[in-house]
């Protein structure tokens, strides 16, 4: 194997905080380590379109506190293609990048397995999303910062639902997963969490927060993941509005306000230790895996996996949401 000299960063796909705490953490580590660095534009786009930028330790000064990611990011279509992926692979040779380090979700991770795969480069991948849906990580940078907007917006929702005695409806993102829905409804102590992984009876909906309001609750929230399979808050409300018209109800989109913000101190501390990691693991010769957090130790789960297996939510937390909003 060719001994590296120079690792690429990119951050892909929907941004997450902490990514810019990632970054910092990559390139200072590489640079101590006796590496060059260099930063890629716009995800996958960057390497497609040349743009590349030489990464330093003060490049990535007074970054960590942002949310957002500095190298920007972007889904790109082109590098799907395997005509797409040749360019790239030009361009990052003509950079003189030997390796790249990947930070995104599922999507970007799946590129990057087969790119490592088509080129022989040693590509290692870095779980950033607020879904928090990558199988061999506990968490994923960013998750635990949406997660508390979540708990700031809807805590501010209910003292208006409580003042006017209404029924609120909050959608959050997730795209597929119910992990921002479920735990978001735990740390609200919301009423009910309807997730794609878990099939929610309206009647039984109706009734539970009927029975809220006769015990004297005086307002009560329904969290509900974005997927078409709970078909979003605006629908959900839709449905138990026709049975249960006697409530007042209303709907609120948290929608891309989960993505932004100063990362927690948890999440900076997770992507300091993961972008660490990475640089490790291609020292160690480590090469197409994604590294993970599992019981607090860094681990090693290869693209395959992470990405073609799906992370299970904890059904005993969609019992709990029930037994504590009694
Ligand atoms: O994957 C992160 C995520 O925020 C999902 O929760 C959401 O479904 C999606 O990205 C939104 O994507 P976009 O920013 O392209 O609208």
């Amino acid at each position: 194997m060719a001994r590296i000299k120079c690792i690429g960063i990119l951050t892909s796909g929907g941004d997450a905080p902490a990514m810019n705490a990632a970054i910092r953490a990559v390139t200072r580590t590489a640079i101590y380590s006796g590496f060059t660095v260099k930063g890629i534009m716009r995800g996958y786009r960057g390497l497609i379109t040349g743009e590349i930028i030489d990464m330093k330790t003060q490049t990535v000064s007074n970054i960590i506190q942002q949310g957002g990611t500095i190298l920007k990011t972007a889904r790109s279509t082109e590098f799907k293609t395997p005509e797409g992926r040749a360019i790239a692979y030009e361009n990052m040779k003509k950079a003189g990048i030997d390796a790249l380090i990947v930070i995104g979700g599922d999507g970007s991770l799946s590129g990057a397995r087969i790119f490592a795969e088509e080129y022989d480069i040693p590509i290692v991948g870095l779980p950033g999303t607020i879904d928090n849906d990558l199988y061999g990580t506990d968490t994923t940078i960013g998750y635990d910062t949406a997660l508390n907007t979540i708990m700031e917006c809807v805590d501010k929702l209910r003292d208006t639902a409580s003042s006017h005695e209404r029924l609120f409806f909050v959608e959050v993102m997730g795209r597929n997963a119910g992990f921002l829905a479920l735990n978001g409804a735990i740390a609200t102590g919301s009423e009910a969490a309807i997730i794609p992984e878990i099939a929610t009876e309206v009647d039984q909906l109706g009734e539970l927060i009927a029975n809220g309001f006769r015990k004297s609750k005086n307002s009560s929230i329904v969290l509900v993941a974005e997927s078409p399979l709970t078909g979003g808050a605006m629908a959900m409300a839709e449905r138990v509005k026709k049975e249960f018209p006697q409530f007042d109800s209303r709907v609120t989109i948290l929608g891309h306000i989960q993505r932004g913000g100063s990362p927690t101190a948890t999440d900076r501390i997770l992507a300091s230790r993961m972008g660490a990691a990475a640089i490790k693991a291609l020292m160690e010769g480590q090469r197409n895996v994604m590294i993970g957090i599992r019981d607090r130790e860094m681990v090693y789960v290869p693209f395959a996996k992470a990405t073609s297996r799906t992370k299970h939510i904890d059904r005993e937390n969609g019992e709990l949401v029930k037994i504590l909003s009694m």
